[in-house]
């Protein structure tokens, strides 16, 4: 209220100031402009009166004069007229005129002397009066003066009226004044700071989250304000989100991760550090495409776990250039900001000779590590020209990387996996400050298996200079220590699960690796309509689909998995002409001798089996022989009523946990194998042995004809263990356990 009568005062005064300088400004234009037109007529009248008294005086005509003075005293306004002879005396006077003149008349004696026109204003009766004194004469002398007396109390009335009309102006301004900026300040200031004061008032009480701020227009003296407040208020009520979703998180069991809750924990836990990751596989490859250029991303569960995390936290994420366009998609560092559809870290590519690729590469992690971890009887392979390109690659790896943290200061380093085993003790060496994981993802065999590889001790010291080395299950780092404990001398503490070697500790803890729980990626459709139009796509007619997502490897039990499906519908021949599979298999290591004759076998086996079964409209098995995107693949997860994961030994699978992300309509089986790491979290999937070819069928029968109450059931409970056991709450554990390790822990 003290703004609108401080307004209003301030408005009323500048109008009044106005008023009086304008007033004073007119009376004094209108007294002046009366007073001129008084003088101009009365001496009009005095100089065509002296025409006549003159003569009249002359011949001294007294009653004459008398006459004229008398016509003349009867004007409108003019009080009346005097003339004297010149010594001053009263020649004659309208009669009312005299008693009220003291005599002489100064103003006619001075006239007369000085022989000239005065004029002058004195007071009759109360009232402002007009003089006029003329004096006339023949050749030679003065012979009199004529005094003419003229009311001038009119003008007083018209510039008392003045006065009086500017004040009823001001008045009646002062008025409008005082409404307008009542109803001003009300609709523009008071009303809408009062609405937004109560719907602050109910944000503060937690109550206004979902009412919108009062809209105000461009240029509203308010609209800035609001602007900011509305900012305000929307952090408060995201801040009050997030508040109440913890809050709620924290009811349950454990609190659930997602992409911003790992990201707020990385600013906790890092202080808006960079991460930095090492990984042979890059999560995007251009390559050519006719004349133009494709993006693809690549099959495996690397890059599928990895690729959220990293846009998450945003930082480097170092690997091997492996496709024909990959070097012009680069800058001259080397590098470019993905996803390209939504940049949000940095893929630095390092470029590798033909032979440090077959070395490395295909040699010593595939044909050597690979095998020899997997125990899959596939034999490894050991050269010593491969164990020399994987110690130069992994050199050169090292070189890149601690160039990109040259300036950071205890920088995280996430490694992963096989084909960097002696990255970690060569950035340690030149680092130590940095803070180093290795997360290795596919299994870790029992010492004797392992200890065929010539080089098993260099292998084991090189992943040793890690703070920490992850597994996906406890089994695989039992074996690890193991290992360790049988080829390296060492302290083993069994309690905390560490390697003490030369002063230095390694940490060596399971964080099962997941994939990203994204429930609004999925969307819900007709899944019969989805079914249909699947099979139509691939041109078979089937009442069941089942589905499988492989690279083709040697390791996922691919043609243990036909031979399931060819026993499947010997013994069960109702579902001839029924169920069909569908294998998504993307072409994989194909420059590896038993890769090539791996993808021959699975062939044949698919024609022979198809050759036995078919029909006219069907065939079991339809094999895609390509690479296949996540979008294509998630159409077959979403439409089939069965996914097979058949593996023979595998570090997690994530397959089988993309499946279940997929299934929205909480339906759907899953058929897993045992030795995968997954069937630790999945146990509501139905457990195979992939080598027991009558179980795996058996397992196929059981699960078509399951009643849809069970495998629902089935189906939510696994979906309720990947929501929680996300890709975030693994990348979470692993950054926060190693972020955590203290100064003196890594010094070594
Ligand atoms: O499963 C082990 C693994 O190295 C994954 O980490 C990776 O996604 C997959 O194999 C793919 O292998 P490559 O990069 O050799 O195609």
């Amino acid at each position: 209220m003290k703004i609108t009568i401080r307004l209003i005062v301030s408005l009323i005064f500048v109008v009044a100031l106005v008023a009086v300088v304008f007033s004073f400004y007119q009376v004094s234009n209108e007294n002046d402009r009366l007073t001129d037109e008084l003088k101009r007529r009365t001496i009009i009248l005095a100089e065509s009166l002296q025409e006549t008294v003159k003569p009249l005086v002359h011949s001294n005509s007294i009653p004459k004069l008398n006459r004229i003075v008398e016509r003349f005293g009867n004007r409108e306004r003019l009080k009346g007229i005097i003339v004297y002879d010149n010594q001053g005396n009263v020649l004659t006077s309208t009669p009312d005129l005299m008693p009220k003149i003291s005599q002489p008349l100064p103003d006619a004696l001075s006239s007369i002397t000085e022989n000239r026109p005065i004029d002058g204003f004195i007071t009759i009766d109360g009232r402002r009066t007009y003089i006029y004194v003329l004096p006339f004469s023949d050749e030679e002398e003065i012979t009199g003066a004529l005094a003419i007396f003229h009311d001038a109390s009119y003008i007083d009335v018209r510039l008392k009226d003045i006065w009086e009309n500017n004040l009823i102006r001001f008045l009646t301004l002062s008025a409008l004044i005082v409404v307008i900026t009542l109803l001003v300040v009300r609709w523009s200031i008071t009303g809408p700071i009062a609405q937004f004061a109560e719907w602050m008032r109910e944000l503060r009480a937690g109550k206004g989250k979902s009412k919108q701020p009062i809209a105000f227009s461009r240029g509203d003296v308010l609209a800035p304000l609001i602007s900011e407040v509305t900012h305000l208020a929307k952090s408060l009520s995201i801040a009050h989100a997030k508040a109440e979703e913890e809050a709620r998180l924290r009811v349950q069991a454990e609190a659930l991760w997602t992409a911003n809750r790992l990201k707020e924990h990385m600013r906790v836990e890092l202080g808006g550090k960079k991460l930095f990751l090492i990984s042979n596989r890059e999560p995007y490859m251009h390559i050519q495409d006719g004349s133009s250029i494709k993006c693809i991303t690549p099959a495996g569960g690397l890059v599928t776990a990895l690729d959220p995390v990293m846009r998450a936290c945003d930082g480097v994420w170092i690997a091997h250039g492996s496709e024909d366009a990959d070097r012009e998609t680069v800058d001259e560092n080397n590098k470019l900001r993905v996803p390209p559809e939504e940049p949000a870290y940095i893929l630095r590519r390092i470029w590798l000779t033909k032979e440090e690729e077959n070395g490395y590469y295909y040699g010593f992690a595939n044909e050597g590590i690979w095998p020899l971890c997997h125990i899959t009887h596939t034999r490894p392979i050991f050269r010593l020209e491969d164990w020399v390109y994987y110690q130069k690659v992994n050199e050169k790896f090292a070189e890149a990387l601690l160039e990109e943290i040259a300036d950071e200061e205890s920088p995280l380093v996430l490694i992963q996996d096989y084909h960097f085993a002696l990255l970690p003790l060569l950035i340690k060496e030149k680092r130590p400050d940095a803070k180093v994981a290795i997360f290795w993802h596919i299994p870790w065999p029992n010492p004797e298996a392992y200890g065929i590889c010539p080089w098993r001790q260099e292998i084991l010291i090189g992943m040793l200079g890690a703070d920490i080395i992850g597994f996906h299950i406890q089994f695989h780092c039992n074996n690890f220590l193991d290992t360790v404990d049988r080829f390296l001398e060492s302290k083993i503490n069994w309690e905390q699960f560490s390697v003490e070697r030369g002063g230095h500790i390694t940490r060596v803890n399971p964080y099962p690796i997941s994939v990203d729980f994204d429930i609004s990626a999925s969307e819900r459709k007709d899944i019969i309509q989805r079914k249909e139009q699947l099979l139509k796509e691939i041109g078979v007619q089937a009442r069941y689909l089942g589905v499988g997502v492989d690279r083709i490897d040697y390791t996922k039990g691919i043609p243990e998995r036909f031979r399931a499906i060819e026993r499947f519908l010997e013994k069960y021949p109702e579902f001839v002409g029924e169920f069909t599979f569908v294998e998504l298999g993307a072409p994989s290591r194909t420059h590896i001798k038993r890769y090539r004759e791996l993808m021959t076998e699975v062939e044949e086996m698919v024609d022979k089996i198809n050759w036995r079964f078919r029909t006219k409209t069907w065939k079991p098995i339809v094999f895609l022989k390509a690479h296949h995107g996540h979008e294509e693949i998630n159409r077959f997860y979403k439409a089939s009523d069965i996914c097979m994961v058949t593996s023979l030994h595998d570090g997690m699978n994530l397959v089988a946990k993309e499946f279940i992300v997929s299934r929205d309509n909480e339906d759907g089986i899953l058929i897993l194998s045992q030795f995968t790491g997954a069937s630790r979290e999945l146990r509501d999937a139905v457990i195979i042995n992939p080598y027991d070819i009558e179980a795996a069928a058996d397992a196929i029968h059981l699960s078509l004809t399951m009643e849809t109450s069970e495998s629902s059931e089935r189906m939510k409970r696994m979906r309720a263990v990947v929501k929680e056991h996300n890709i975030y709450r693994w990348a979470g554990n692993l950054i926060t356990d190693l972020a955590r390790l203290r100064a003196a822990d890594i010094s070594g």
